[in-house]
């Protein structure tokens, strides 16, 4: 029997129409797939080309070496700017803001095109993630720096799995898988699972002592009645969590025996990391909050590479460790 699936493509048009949207944001989505399928062209070819080594290092053939992110940024940036519905980029690659189309953009994208950079060497996954805004189309501009709550979507695609997740505002999660004809397909809504069997826990287990005293103890005391899981690149770690539920967490360090190594901010940054999953979470039924048990969504950024903690997850797990961090000074 031939067995038809539906591509990303065509979900989007529908979700579109149903809506009453214009057609820009489709070219948009269309410009951040292609970008992602050319970043994982690269990592899958990577090895051959050289690209998995340090910038500034030479290959086999004398060429200058660029590296994965940097590639991967230059990529995303030509298809954002191809679309012509962009008006300023934030890259973590970039410390400014991008220029894309200053005229006639429509959309503010926050991208992180190559996230789990530890992950590079070993050809494991890497994530790319991004989060989109409307410019303010009536009045004053705010300065592009824009909560997680007045984002229209956010995704991510786990590279080169040839996943790729999307939260629309209002409408849900939703995972897609690449087939061999290079399309996204079968749309399956992404609902947190109630129960608790299938639960995970997944943060960096070395740096438990690091951590807040309380939540080091809500560890001690919570880890061993779920299974736990750490890739080190938060697209695959959260992956995991939206399909299983559970908490994939990134505390703040405030206990490390070098305190230069402290990061009372967190490490992962506010509006192309941990908006993004949030945003998703949020979506599919969960909920994600800062050290300060604030939910990320509600955050205003004040840089553009502001970093926060990050709890995001079930919410009977996110609630339950959020009354620990309130008990915090
Ligand atoms: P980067 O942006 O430097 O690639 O960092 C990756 C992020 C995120 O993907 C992951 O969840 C986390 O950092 C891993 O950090 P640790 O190595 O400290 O666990
Ligand atoms: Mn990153
Ligand atoms: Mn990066």
């Amino acid at each position: 029997m031939i067995r038809f699936e539906q591509t990303f493509n065509s979900f989007l048009l529908q979700h579109q129409e149903k809506h009453n949207r214009t057609h820009h944001f489709l070219i948009l989505l269309d410009a951040l797939i292609s970008a992602a399928k050319h970043i994982q062209y690269y990592y899958l070819t990577g090895a051959l080309k050289g690209n998995l080594g340090q910038a500034g290092s030479v290959n086999v053939q004398g060429e200058d070496v660029m590296r994965m992110d940097q590639i991967a940024h230059e990529i995303t940036i030509h298809y954002l700017k191809a679309s012509e519905r962009v008006i300023h980029a934030v890259s973590e690659e970039v410390e400014e803001i991008v220029q894309i189309n200053p005229k006639g953009g429509r959309y503010f994208v926050y991208f992180d095109p190559l996230d789990g950079s530890s992950n590079v060497a070993h050809g494991l996954p890497v994530g790319f993630l991004f989060g989109i805004a409307k410019r303010n189309l009536n009045g004053d501009e705010d300065g592009h720096l824009r909560a997680g709550r007045d984002y229209i979507a956010a995704g991510m695609f786990v590279i080169p799995t040839g996943t790729f997740t999307i939260g629309l505002k209002d409408a849900g999660t939703w995972r897609f898988h690449m087939d061999e004809t290079m399309n996204f397909v079968r749309p399956t809504r992404m609902i947190l699972p109630e129960d608790s069997k299938t639960w995970e826990l997944s943060f960096n287990a070395g740096n438990r002592r690091t951590f807040a005293e309380p939540v080091h103890k809500w560890i001690s005391e919570n880890e061993s009645k779920y299974a736990f899981r750490y890739l080190g690149a938060l697209a695959g770690d959260f992956h995991r969590i939206l399909a299983n539920g559970g908490m994939f967490m990134y505390p703040a360090i405030i206990n490390h025996p070098n305190p230069k190594k402290n990061r009372p901010e967190g490490k992962l940054r506010l509006m192309y990391e941990a908006n993004v999953v949030a945003f998703m979470c949020q979506e599919a039924g969960g909920t994600a909050v800062n050290e300060k048990a604030i939910p990320i969504l509600d955050i205003q950024p004040e840089k553009h590479h502001q970093r926060t903690a990050l709890y995001v997850g079930s919410k009977g797990l996110v609630e339950d460790i959020s009354g620990t961090l309130r008990t915090k000074a």
